[in-house]
């Protein structure tokens, strides 16, 4: 123990096992940060899948598989060995990815949680910069975040592959019989444009549009369209801030794109102008609760708040906005809508997604 921890232990209420407890929470704090960050590697240098192909194997016939180091393989593999992700046989020296994790962990799999991991390392690359942020209270902008875009585009794409025709469009009743006819829509704050890819190849007689400030999010799904011929979607790079209109639209998207913009209800009120009379603003965002104590048991808070405080906010700050965070809540949410002149507004979960919140929104 440490001579501060022996000086509090001197304190009138301190309680021993409540500390040994919560050092030991600390300590598996500590291992299961090593673990997310080294999955992230697993994901990026495609271990997981290889290891899932061909084990139970060896350090050297994964790196041979893998194409990989062997030496840095053996490592990160002791990584995955202590914590209980991978079995390890020492006789033979081999390893095995049990299948029952091999499905939270590789391509092959739509519940691919390595996916995730990956924000650790984003927000870990602007550690410094966030300190500085603490003592100034300014924001930063994402050119700062490195691999921001391509992380969230993998995870969109994950979450959109097969819940979006399947689960999220049938939140609106008549939808996809609309969209089957041919309407118009755009979806704001698109980020790498994976719902419109998907969306405008099953529905050719729809006109798609995906606008973001940031071209370099969208490039490649704007290549993909070409390369792929679809004539009914179009991207553009747009700063939607001070907006008066987009348009006339039948159909308007936000997939998590309200909460971390300089000025989401202005964003709100964006949307609402621009949607024609029974236009319908289909609004997927982070689910939690406007209210700290509400958000205690949700299995996400922690690393919810992470985001939040490592980039939803910042990103909002640096373009001098609102810095509502990833947490806003469904209730503000609620109310922002409401405000921006929504008078019919339903809210949904969605089974197969604990982090969203699922709004359909009618002027
Ligand atoms: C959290 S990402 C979500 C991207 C995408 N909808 C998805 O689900 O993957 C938020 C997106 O909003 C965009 N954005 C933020 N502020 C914006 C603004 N003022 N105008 C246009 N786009 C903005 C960002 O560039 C980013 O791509």
């Amino acid at each position: 123990m440490t001579t501060t921890a022996t000086a509090l232990k001197s304190h009138p209420v301190f309680n021993d096992s409540k500390a040994e407890a919560f050092a030991g929470r600390l300590l598996g704090a500590l291992n299961n940060s090593a673990l997310v960050l080294m999955t992230s590697i697993g994901h990026r240098t495609g271990l997981f899948d290889h290891l899932a192909e061909i084990s139970p194997c060896t350090s050297g016939a994964l790196a041979a598989e893998a194409g990989l180091a062997e030496r840095y393989v053996r490592e990160w593999l002791a990584v995955m060995v202590t914590s209980a992700v991978v079995d390890y046989e020492a006789a033979t020296k081999t390893y095995h990815l049990p299948a029952e994790h091999a499905a939270f962990l590789t391509r092959a799999s739509p519940s691919n949680m390595a996916v995730t991991s990956q924000f650790l390392g984003v927000t870990a690359g602007v550690e410094d910069e966030i300190i500085a942020r603490f003592q100034d209270g300014k924001g930063l902008h994402y050119h700062h975040y490195g691999r921001f875009h391509d992380v969230m585009a993998e995870e969109s794409n994950q979450n959109f592959s097969g819940a979006l025709v399947q689960h999220v469009l049938p939140l609106v009743d008549g939808l996809i019989a609309r969209l089957e006819s041919g309407i118009d829509v755009v979806d704001v704050g698109c980020g790498g444009g994976g719902a419109l890819l998907i969306l405008a190849e099953r529905f050719p007689k729809s006109r798609f549009l995906g606008v973001d400030r940031c071209a370099d999010a969208f490039a490649t799904a704007q290549d993909l369209a070409r390369s792929k011929a679809f004539s009914n979607l179009t991207f553009r790079e747009l700063d939607l801030s001070g907006l008066a209109t987009l348009g006339s639209y039948d159909l308007v998207l936000a997939f998590d794109a309200v909460h971390d913009q300089k000025d989401p209800q202005g964003m709100l009120e964006l949307v609402y102008r621009s949607l024609k009379k029974n236009g319908v603003f289909l609004m997927v965002d982070i689910g939690g609760s406007s209210h700290l104590e509400k958000n205690i048991d949700n299995p996400l808070g922690a690393f919810l708040y992470m985001m939040s405080c490592m980039h939803c906010t910042p990103i909002s700050l640096g373009q001098d906005g609102a810095g509502l965070g990833t947490m806003w809540g469904v209730e503000l949410a609620n109310e922002m809508l409401g405000r921006a002149g929504f008078s019919d507004v339903q809210m949904s979960r969605l089974p197969h997604d604990i982090v969203n919140a699922y709004f359909v929104a009618r002027p």
